[in-house]
């Protein structure tokens, strides 16, 4: 795939990223239907395909059970072929989540990251938002503590995944990257990738699939290019860990970006 700027950050990336919830985690979500989590060797065989196919981003978070620890032991090198998304401040224990947006829970959570996914800098560390984006950077020192991970070189850039469209905005103006959901039946945040677009900011889209609730390959084809139609779009998140999911998205996106 060909890559592209995420916004002004450096990082450039495929238009398909791949996440990565359903290879640590099967409780609390909200997919179609139960699953198992993948194998082992299921999981290397969707990194291989992924980088096979050309897709250099992947997402994950400490809140997708055992996805981040699963891609520290099985990610194929080498590291820079990789563009690694992360996230602060959620927690899933015990069947449900946690938030924390304290400065030192936030280092803490972005040097064990780093541990477990074996490797010296994360390219970019999102605020896991639990929905009240603008109370997160009104009241908690998140963000002052990914400033810090940023001068010390952890991480090369930083952003929400936002929930509302003022917490979006507010992510444009504040950090390097928003996570908006952008799909058909949702184009509340729209104005959101826009004003990333004006103001160069990097633009990651959640959920273009909606999580899985459409109707065959042709509602997959009218997402994406729904999607790609708006402005300032670096890539997609599309989750799976079906190969032939995998390789009909790269193959749908490139036909809708051609
Ligand atoms: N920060 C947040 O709050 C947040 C929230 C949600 C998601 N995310 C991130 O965004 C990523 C994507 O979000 P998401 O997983 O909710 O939604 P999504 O990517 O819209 O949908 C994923 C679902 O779609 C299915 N799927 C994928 N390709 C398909 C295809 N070609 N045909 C039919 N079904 C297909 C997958 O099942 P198969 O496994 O069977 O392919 C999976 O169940 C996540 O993995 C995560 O990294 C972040």
């Amino acid at each position: 795939m060909e890559l592209r700027n995420l916004g002004q950050t450096g990082i450039r990336v495929s238009p398909l990223g791949l996440g990565t919830v359903k290879f640590g985690r099967n409780q609390q979500v909200k997919y179609p239907s139960a699953f198992e989590l993948p194998t082992d060797d299921q999981v290397r065989h969707l990194l291989a395909l992924a980088a096979e196919l050309g897709v250099n981003l992947l997402d994950t978070a400490p809140a997708y059970g055992s996805s981040m620890e699963r891609l520290g032991r099985l990610l194929p090198g080498p590291r820079d072929r990789w563009v690694i998304v992360s996230k602060v401040g959620e927690f899933f224990e015990h069947g449900r989540s946690r938030f924390d947006f304290g400065f030192d829970t936030t280092v803490r959570t972005v040097e064990h990251s780093l541990r477990t996914l074996n490797t010296d800098y994360i390219d970019a560390v999102l605020i896991h938002s639990d929905g009240r984006d603008l109370r997160i950077y009104d009241q908690e020192p998140v963000l002052d503590a990914l400033n810090t991970l940023k001068q010390r070189g952890l991480i090369r850039a930083h952003g929400m995944s936002s929930k509302t469209v003022e917490g979006g905005l507010r992510t444009v103006a504040e950090t390097d990257i928003v996570m908006a959901t952008c799909n058909p039946a949702y184009p509340d945040e729209i104005p959101v990738m826009k004003a990333a677009h004006s103001a160069g900011k990097g633009v990651l889209i959640k959920k273009a699939l909606q999580s899985g609730h459409l109707p065959g390959p042709e509602g997959v084809r009218e997402a994406m290019r729904f999607v790609f139609d708006q402005p300032g779009v670096g890539s997609i998140i599309v989750g799976t860990i079906n190969p032939r999911h995998l390789r009909e998205n790269v193959a749908t996106l490139e036909s809708v970006l051609a």
